[in-house]
């Protein structure tokens, strides 16, 4: 017996997967993004000397987070790409005003679930001399290209999912060629990639998965919490803050550059790895650091607009198959679909999720990132999650091929 509502084809309504999923109407301004942050010169990041841009040598990790490869490039990780979570934090908040509290978030979710526990790498498994002759607790699994549905996530704006490209951390020319026309026939001195254009790439971009990856799985950590962060920080990080518009402006050469592409309009190339911050770019004021609360806040946005976003489950197998499972039967109950959408009950659902759920990871690591996030989950006054069922994930073949073995890198690097 499934609690789970079959949604048929790309159009379906959300209403039918959640029938009484509570979507609040309301006011869509961010009250976490400050409206008027203030700016000043000393938000120019340097690019020059030792933070010059030196291109991935052939055994440097890199992977499918730009914002990651960009500060490796520049010499504020690590050139090699393995940090600790010290590393990532402060790098992440001084180059681009990541709060520190979701900074600290995503950098201990890495260290616990991709690397030993402290350090881990932005890309593929390091060797042992990268990582100081450490041995991980989750043995070879140290980087977050081999994070496939455990860190990274389907319907990522660029990146392609693993069961329908083979890698899950290369651009994918036809998703960086769709990104980019969002701004087609605007001219230059005008384009802009806000916040509203990547939250409707967003739902295009889950959309189009539904339609063409038989494999889509969407789980309530990747799905509910990375997949819409990856295109929010596209604009709320990249975007280049200026005294005339302090909340910034992404127009398409920063675009071009934190992806790696350079070459013409019409014949775009990709050199993997080589993410670069550009010359006189200036970050978030700190007054305005982007943090958690921020971030939920944009992804309730996202599905307050495009409800469909807010699914966990997966197609079972083909296309147009999307079935989604009901918050409260992987629950017991805890988050409902009353419930789900209110305060920060689907950032504690997101993590709550990611604590209890992890396919392979053990009761230790389980112990250990629970306490290192304790803090923050009474911060944000989580309910307490005991248990979550993932039996209900055992219909998506993206799941259940994942936990038979199949891991998202064969230990490449770029
Ligand atoms: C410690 C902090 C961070 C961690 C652990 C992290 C991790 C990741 C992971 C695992 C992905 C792949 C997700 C997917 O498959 O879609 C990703 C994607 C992404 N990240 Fe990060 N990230 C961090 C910080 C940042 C920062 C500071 C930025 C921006 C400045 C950023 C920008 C992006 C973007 C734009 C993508 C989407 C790439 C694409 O598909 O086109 N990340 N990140
Ligand atoms: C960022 O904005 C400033 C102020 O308008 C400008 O001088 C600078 O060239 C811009 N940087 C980039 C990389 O576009």
């Amino acid at each position: 017996m499934t609690n789970s509502f079959i949604v048929a084809g790309l159009f379906a309504s959300f209403a039918a997967a959640y029938p009484s999923l509570a979507i609040e109407k309301r006011d869509t301004v961010n009250p976490f993004i400050n409206p008027s942050p203030g700016w000043s010169p000393s938000q120019l990041i340097d690019v020059s000397g030792e933070h010059a841009f030196v291109a991935p040598g052939s055994t440097d990790l890199r992977g499918p987070c730009p914002g990651l490869n960009a500060l490796a490039n520049h010499g504020y990780l690590p050139h090699n790409g393995v940090a600790t979570i010290t590393q990532f934090v402060q790098a992440t908040n001084a180059v681009y005003g990541m709060g520190i509290d979701l900074a600290t978030f995503l950098a201990a979710f890495g260290a616990v679930y991709d690397g030993d526990g402290t350090s881990w790498s932005i890309g593929g498994p390091p060797t042992a001399a990268q990582i100081g002759g450490l041995s991980g607790l989750l043995g070879q699994s140290y980087g977050i290209s081999g994070s496939h549905n455990k860190y990274e996530s389907d319907a990522s704006p660029t990146r392609g999912d693993l069961y329908q490209y083979g890698d899950d951390y290369k651009l994918v020319m036809s998703q960086w060629k769709e990104m980019y026309a969002l701004q087609e026939g605007v001219a230059d001195a005008d384009v802009d990639y806000t916040i509203d254009i990547m939250m409707a790439y967003r739902a295009k971009r889950f959309d189009e998965q539904v339609a063409s990856n038989p494999y889509f799985f969407s789980g309530p950590f990747t799905g509910v919490l990375v997949a819409p962060a990856a295109f929010t920080f596209i604009n709320r990080f990249f975007s280049n803050k200026t005294q005339e518009r302090p909340e910034g402006v992404l127009n398409r050469e920063v675009l071009k550059s934190f992806f790696a592409i350079s070459g013409s309009d019409s014949d775009p190339v990709y050199t993997p790895g080589w993410e670069r911050i550009p010359e006189n770019w200036y970050r978030r004021n700190h007054d305005d650091d982007y943090t958690i609360p921020g971030l939920n806040f944009d992804t309730l946005n996202i599905i307050a607009k495009y409800p469909q976003t807010a699914s966990v489950g997966g197609n079972t197998g083909t296309v147009n198959t999307f079935t989604g499972v009901d918050p409260a039967m992987l629950t017991g109950g805890v988050f409902d679909s009353s419930t789900l959408l209110q305060g920060n009950n689907l950032f504690c659902f997101a993590y709550q999720n990611a604590v209890q759920a992890q396919p392979d990871a053990g009761l230790a690591l389980v112990t250990k990132f629970a306490s290192e996030l304790a803090s923050l989950s009474s911060e944000l006054s989580c309910p307490t999650l005991s248990k979550i069922d993932s039996s209900q994930f055992s219909q998506f073949p993206g799941y259940t091929s994942l936990k038979a073995g199949t891991s998202g890198s064969s230990g490449a690097h770029y």
